[in-house]
């Protein structure tokens, strides 16, 4: 079981705040009748002002750069985005708190039967919490980083970015955007990658005499295809010693950083995608990234294996816009794997000796990345924090919670 780190003394109730009973003396009209001040446009004004008003009862103290970074097995963290431009012209409210040290609070808006509003606000653990203002290079070094040395010492490692729908999986994975341009150098995967090659160039590791090699696939209602080399599609098939194997897909020799930025641009560029209430380009499959090591003997021998997993949204059906057959099989596709990796997730924090990797093609795939003494596994939760996506946020965070 992966540790979770002790809880920070947060004063968690439900908060019924006097703003709230002031308010119930008036009839319930719609809050522009109520309020007349200059923020009287704001819907769910109350709530706001009730959130606003708890959070300065909460001591803050963020993940900051020198930060102790403890080693984990299993690692599991959560990052908030900030409100994008449309939920803020929309004076969304911000229903998501990082107190700091792993903690996360949801401050979730309820109403009593009498209409009294109040919070239920609920207080979540993980072993790492990073808030809106924290960067990719942050969630990097306390996440995916301390991951790399253990492929340098013939382990496995994966890192999976796991959240609803424009969350900031992607952002996270593959770099951050400028509109629909994204810094595929600003990427948890470019700083992996970049890591990479300081180790290689590193003494210590020079005699393993290593080489790198990176391969990019997707993984697209069950099926594989290879985002280098014109997503072909890819057959996964199982030998009679339990070994997967995705037939025939492409491993390109990289020797710099940039060789791999190179790869995550082009493999990116054809991955499959399509438009969500959420996000206009919206990951509709799971992208693996894996950088390989070899040594430099005639065989090619495997040293460590690095998968860094941007995974599909975890929304509903009803979430993306068009809802024909196709994108119902879609969705629930996305679902039944993400369901599958929760288990394996769950049998490896148990150190159980039966992963049951075969329930999808996405825990087949990365079979070998689980087993064995030295894997290693990092979980990201990404949370949105508007109000609207409240109960997406607590299933989030559920998912996630669960390995505890
Ligand atoms: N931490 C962040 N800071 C600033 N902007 C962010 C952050 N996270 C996400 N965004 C922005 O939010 C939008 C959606 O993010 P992204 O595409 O990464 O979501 P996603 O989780 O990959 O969604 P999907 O499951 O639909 O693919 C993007 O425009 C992205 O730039
Ligand atoms: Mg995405």
């Amino acid at each position: 079981m992966f540790q979770v780190p002790a809880p920070v003394s947060v004063p968690v109730r439900s908060t019924e705040s006097t703003m709230a009973n002031s308010e119930a003396a008036q009839p319930d009209l719609p809050p522009s009748l109520v309020l007349t001040n200059s923020e009287a446009s704001r819907p769910n004004q109350k709530f706001y002002e009730m959130i606003q008003e708890f959070r300065e009862t909460l001591e803050i103290t963020p993940v900051s750069a020198s930060d102790l970074i403890e080693p984990h097995r299993i690692c599991v963290c959560v990052r908030k985005r900030p409100l994008n431009k449309q939920e803020v012209n929309k004076k969304e409210i911000d229903v998501v708190t990082i107190p700091g040290k792993g903690a996360l609070l949801v401050h979730e808006p309820k109403h009593k039967v009498d209409l009294t509003k109040y919070l239920d606000n609920q207080v979540f653990h993980f072993d790492y919490s990073f808030d809106e203002t924290a960067t990719n290079e942050l969630v990097y070094k306390f996440t995916a980083k301390p991951l790399v040395q253990s492929i340098f010492e013939g382990g496995m490692a994966t890192c999976f970015a796991y959240g609803q729908t424009g969350s900031g999986k992607t952002h996270t994975m593959g770099g951050d955007f400028t509109g629909r341009q994204q810094n595929s150098a600003k990427g948890i995967y470019a700083l992996a990658a970049q890591d990479v090659f300081t180790y290689l160039n590193h003494r210590r590791y020079a005699h393993l005499e290593l080489s790198a090699y990176v391969s990019f696939f997707e993984i697209y209602n069950g099926k594989v295809y290879d985002l280098l080399n014109k997503k072909a599609k890819l057959r996964v098939l199982e030998d009679d010693r339990q070994q997967v194997q995705v037939v025939g897909l492409e491993e390109i020799y990289v020797s710099t950083a940039e060789d791999v930025i190179k790869m995550i641009e082009m493999g990116s560029a054809c991955r499959t995608s399509g438009q969500t209430s959420a996000n206009a380009n919206s990951s509709r499959s799971h992208a693996i990234l894996q950088i390989v090591l070899r040594c430099n003997d005639r065989a090619s021998t495997l040293h460590g294996k690095f998968s860094l997993v941007d995974l599909a949204g975890n929304e509903r059906g009803t979430d993306v816009s068009s809802n024909d057959r196709s994108t119902l099989v879609e969705t629930a596709e996305i679902n039944r794997s993400l369901l599958a990796l929760k288990e394996c997730i769950r049998s490896l924090g148990m150190n159980s000796d039966h992963i049951p990797f075969r329930m999808s093609t996405l825990t087949k795939v990365l079979r070998d990345s689980f087993i064995g003494e030295k894997s290693r596994t990092c979980m990201i939760a990404m949370v949105s924090p508007g109000m609207a996506s409240c109960e997406y946020t607590m299933n989030t965070l559920r998912y996630a919670d669960r390995y505890t």
